[in-house]
């Protein structure tokens, strides 16, 4: 019963994800025309040690790339990737999503990236084109990739020519319908140069940070058809299914909000991020902080001073507590009835 229920969460998300997408005018011809894609040229990006150091830290750490795309290794804590498949892909069968798969992207010839172009894997991560030309589902967070700049781009695709080829055959990702072809309104080509970010204050260079740590993808909540919610950016309340723990956690409030986390301050995030706990409750393993606890010092610390700027959204959600109806962001989550929707909320529910 509560894996169907999970199973329903998550097919009505992927589905309506796109969906959403699918009334509005935005979509037009391409569910059957095909992706927006620019045509790929034969750019190879040089091979520096600055570039495949850069690489290494974005796919290990700042860019979460590991996370998603290696078989996690259960037995330790925080769900590190598994030791030798750094990068070799993993299905989403452990997140009640069977069909879909984040590729191998080591450079195995057979059932890796080894016969893709540096331009292929450029076009795929900021612009969501897989190397086959079919517009790649959006939990790959190519929209927020969108803004990676040149030079770590680069980077990150020196780093994935270095990873060793490990060989690990993999079904291919089959969108079901819907959203099928609906994804395809989705990849925005790119054909001007992305510039290095802004990194003039903490603040600026922490947004950059966690945009690229897709952090938001999982902490900001979703509507009934994927839109993430407005008003409520960083708010929590995403429901998280882990099929083989046999539970599903919520993302949390990390909005400097009473109901979010006010209490932080620099140390406590940082020895947070690189433990799994705070203090002594521990996080489920389901937050990726193996991932995220390789980031810098000065890097959290940048990372938390935009935290600290976000807009304080008033929304409980406490996975210790009982799964409870919320009028906020209309799922069911720990804590739920703690929280009142304000006509506000209600309108802009109803403008989605
Ligand atoms: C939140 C999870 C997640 C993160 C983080 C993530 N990916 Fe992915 N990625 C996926 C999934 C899932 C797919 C497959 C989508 C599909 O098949 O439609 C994918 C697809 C890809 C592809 C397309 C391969 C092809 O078929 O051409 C490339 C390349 C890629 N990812 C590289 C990266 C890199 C590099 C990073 C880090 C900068 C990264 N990904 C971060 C989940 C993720
Ligand atoms: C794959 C989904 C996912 C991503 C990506 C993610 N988180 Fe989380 N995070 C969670 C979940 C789920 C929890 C709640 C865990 C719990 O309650 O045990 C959480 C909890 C936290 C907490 C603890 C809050 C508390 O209860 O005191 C912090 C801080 C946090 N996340 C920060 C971040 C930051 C910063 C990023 C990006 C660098 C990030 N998270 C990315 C899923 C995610």
């Amino acid at each position: 019963m509560a894996m169907r229920r999970r199973v329903g969460a998550w097919v009505a998300f992927g589905v309506l994800v796109l969906l959403a997408s699918a009334i509005t005018a935005t979509v037009g011809w391409r569910p059957f025309i095909g992706p927006a894609a620019r045509p790929l040229t034969d750019v190879r990006f040089e091979r520096t040690p600055a570039r495949l150091e850069r690489g290494r830290y974005l796919f290990e750490a700042g860019a979460a790339c590991i996370g998603c795309h290696s078989e996690w290794d259960r037995t330790r804590d925080g769900h590190p990737a598994k030791v030798g498949a750094e990068g070799a892909g993993r299905t989403w069968a452990d997140e009640d999503l069977p069909w879909m798969t984040a590729p191998n992207l080591t450079p195995d010839v057979e059932t890796g990236a080894g016969t893709w172009t540096d331009d292929m894997l450029a076009r795929a991560i900021r612009e969501g084109i897989g190397h086959d030309g079919r517009a790649l589902f959006p939990i790959m967070p190519y929209a927020r990739f969108a803004a990676m700049s040149d030079e770590d781009l680069a980077s990150v695709i020196v780093y994935l020519r270095a990873l060793p080829a490990v060989r690990n055959p993999l079904p291919k990702t089959a969108v079901p319908f819907p959203p099928g072809p609906l994804i395809n309104s989705l990849p925005r080509p790119i054909t001007a140069p992305v510039p290095a970010p802004d990194v003039s204050t903490p603040e600026r260079k922490g947004e950059y940070l966690v945009r690229m740590a897709v952090c938001a993808d999982c902490h900001t909540p979703a509507d009934a058809r994927g839109n993430k919610l407005p008003g409520l950016d960083f708010a929590g309340g995403f429901p998280l299914p882990d099929a083989k723990a046999g539970h599903t956690v919520s993302s949390v409030n990390i909005t400097p909000d009473p109901s979010g986390i006010p209490y932080y301050d620099e140390k406590l995030f940082i020895q947070t991020i690189r433990t799994g706990r705070v203090i002594a409750r521990e996080l489920d393993d389901m937050m990726p902080w193996a991932t995220y606890r390789n980031l810098t010092d000065d890097d959290l610390k940048a990372m938390f001073a935009y935290l600290k700027t976000l807009t304080p959204v008033k929304h409980t959600v406490d996975n210790s507590l009982p799964l409870t109806p919320c009028p906020v962001c209309k799922t069911t989550h720990g804590g739920g009835d703690r929280n009142t929707g304000s006509p506000r909320s209600l309108l802009q529910w109803r403008r989605n």
